[in-house]
């Protein structure tokens, strides 16, 4: 589902999570894979006001594996735990409760050292809109649980979900909104599924697309619509246009006097991208 954010509720969003923050011990930060800067909140740091956390690079059986391992190096580097999981079918989704733990160990290891026994560590999970954090919350519960689609506003009561021994979730996730100021973002955010058509066009979404295959990504475009003998000019915008009219063609979305109908053909493709139909992809490197 879809967001429109406005300023209100930013402050909405973000108010609900800092409530949030001091219930919990970490907070588990989703991203997708594919965009990790885009699908990024632009405040995260301000709003965490440096509780323990830890990045889960989301949907990683989409994204590119060796751009994916380049953005753990990267987070690494910055000092921040970061891992790849795929919340739907559950890849890495176990080491959660266990590298939460080491992020606590040193305060852990006092509470032993002063002959406490620890209780479970306290998690919240934020990202945003169709990251997957229904799905991790419910993949980590072991069954239904978090309602897809609640925003940001809408309360109800709370509850903690253990997640085996050592750890409880909070079942409502925090839901933030994604760093949508340059139009590039917008795009890239759209063609992975993270903004809907209703906002943006299709033919505008699937023609970025189309374009960013090209430059990155030929060969899986290439062999998935039969396009040994169209130019690679991804600057051309002819070249682009005939991709598309190409797709509309193999998925029959042609109409009255033999007329391609893009619109149709800009959903196709975009549905088969977001399904990973071309293979895996990245939209942002941090090199
Ligand atoms: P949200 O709570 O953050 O808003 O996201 P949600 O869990 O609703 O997930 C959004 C979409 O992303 C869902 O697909 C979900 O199945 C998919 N998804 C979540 N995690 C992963 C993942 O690791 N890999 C892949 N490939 N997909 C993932 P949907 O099409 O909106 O719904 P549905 O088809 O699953 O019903």
């Amino acid at each position: 589902m879809t967001i429109q954010w406005f300023p209100g509720h930013m402050t909405r969003a973000r108010r609900q999570i800092q409530d949030k923050l001091k219930l919990i011990d970490v907070v588990i930060e989703l991203l997708d894979a594919r965009l990790p800067v885009s699908s990024r909140n632009p405040m995260i740091d301000e709003i965490l006001q440096g509780k323990p956390r830890m990045i889960l690079l989301n949907k990683s059986d989409l994204a590119d594996a060796k751009v994916t391992q380049e953005w753990i190096e990267y987070f690494k580097k910055e000092g921040i735990t970061a891992f790849p999981v795929d919340a739907s079918t559950g890849t890495n989704v176990k080491d959660i409760p266990t590298q939460a733990r080491l992020l606590l160990k040193e305060k852990i290891d006092r509470q032993i050292a002063k002959g406490i026994n620890p209780r479970a560590v306290r998690g919240l999970i934020v990202g945003i809109p169709n990251v997957g954090k229904s799905t991790l919350i419910n993949r980590l519960a072991g069954r239904n649980i978090a309602a897809t689609g609640d925003r940001p506003g809408v309360t109800k009561g709370q509850q903690w979900i253990k997640v085996g021994k050592e750890m409880e979730l909070l079942d409502t996730p925090g839901i933030l909104w994604p760093k949508f100021e340059d139009q590039n973002v917008g795009y890239r955010l759209a063609v992975t599924g993270a903004i809907k058509e209703e906002i943006l066009n299709a033919e505008d979404i699937a023609f970025f697309g189309i374009g960013y295959l090209m430059r990155y990504y030929w060969d899986s475009l290439e062999e998935r619509y039969g396009l040994q003998e169209f130019s690679k000019d991804a600057d051309d915008s002819d070249s682009v246009i005939a991709i598309m009219e190409q797709v509309g063609r193999i998925r029959g979305c042609v109409v009255s006097g033999g007329r391609i109908d893009l619109e149709k053909a800009s959903r196709a493709f975009l549905r088969e991208l977001r399904a990973g139909k071309m293979g895996r992809f990245s939209m942002e490197a941090p090199y």
